[in-house]
């Protein structure tokens, strides 16, 4: 085993952590060791950065850009020109996380053929280093022919917005009889070739059962604290979005007061006069 294979990488800044870039490996491994890791998104260059800076090993630049950067109510309506200079951006300027582009809606659904160019198209022309799709079973042959063309796929299962009006919303999946089909799926996308799942507001038994049935890691938004690792869109973890948040987000900063405190002093400032003093003239 090199010593990059070996790395450790972990959650947060771990001491002694190498620098060299997370690969899939290196994920499988944490599982065996049962060491957690954080997920964040990221759409842009700044955050990326920090979030690298923080030790997060892996960004995914999710298709929740169309309801966090580009203004759409929902994710269905963002596309993949949209999206790939977004996944540019972050996997420019960054060195260590494994970035993932996430396939927005109706970029792979057609054909394991459309789901192939369309993530050759994040891979080639946004480099990305693996994609996510969601779905059921019905996404297995797309998983199955990205994994066989080189193309690491993460499957996301349990609620997927992509699906949300044929779902009836935000809703709780896997309950009952249901949890069932969640786990044969999340076998299934294993032996498809899936590197990992990412699993959305499934009760946090459930999930916990999927992620003792497969040995590849779980990542959980929504799904209890026995996932092997979690994710959270970055604005809701920051604070920066307001408003009714799902009952799965912790906010760890107030971003949206420390801006809008920053926007109104700045204004008041050029209002009064006081900015630009004679520090700031050349
Ligand atoms: O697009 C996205 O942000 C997601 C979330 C579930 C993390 O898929």
């Amino acid at each position: 085993m090199t010593n990059e294979q070996s790395a450790p990488y972990g959650n947060g800044a771990t001491p002694g952590m190498s620098n060299s870039r997370v690969r899939i490996p290196h994920l499988k491994q944490m599982k065996e060791r049962g060491q957690k890791w954080a997920m964040l998104t990221a759409y842009d260059m700044y955050t990326a950065a920090i979030f690298e800076a923080a030790g997060i090993p892996v960004l995914l630049v999710g298709d929740s850009a169309s309801n966090n950067v580009y203004g759409n109510e929902t994710s269905l309506p963002v596309t993949v020109d949209e999206l790939i200079p977004l996944v540019r951006a972050v996997s420019r300027s960054t060195r260590r996380p494994l970035v993932i582009a996430d396939l927005p809606f109706g970029s792979y659904q057609a054909s394991p053929e459309q789901a192939f160019h369309t993530a050759v198209r994040f891979m080639k022309e946004g480099g990305a280093h693996a994609v996510k799709l969601e779905g059921g079973i019905e996404m297995l042959p797309q998983v199955e022919k990205l994994a066989s063309s080189g193309i690491p796929v993460m499957a996301h299962i349990g609620f997927t917005p992509q699906a949300e009006h044929q779902l009836g919303g935000y809703r709780v999946q896997g309950r009952g009889e249901d949890a069932l089909r969640l786990i044969e799926s999340a076998r299934a996308f294993e032996k498809a070739g899936a590197f990992a799942l990412l699993i959305e507001m499934v009760p946090g038994e459930v999930a916990a059962e999927i992620t003792a049935a497969v040995s590849i890691p779980t990542v959980g938004i929504g799904a209890g604290n026995r996932c092997d690792a979690q994710v959270l869109v970055w604005q809701d973890m920051a604070g920066l979005r307001t408003g009714r948040l799902p009952r799965f987000v912790k906010q760890y900063a107030d971003m949206h007061t420390v801006l809008l405190n920053a926007a109104q002093d700045y204004a008041a400032e050029v209002n009064s006069g006081a900015f630009p003093g004679p520090e700031h003239t050349f």
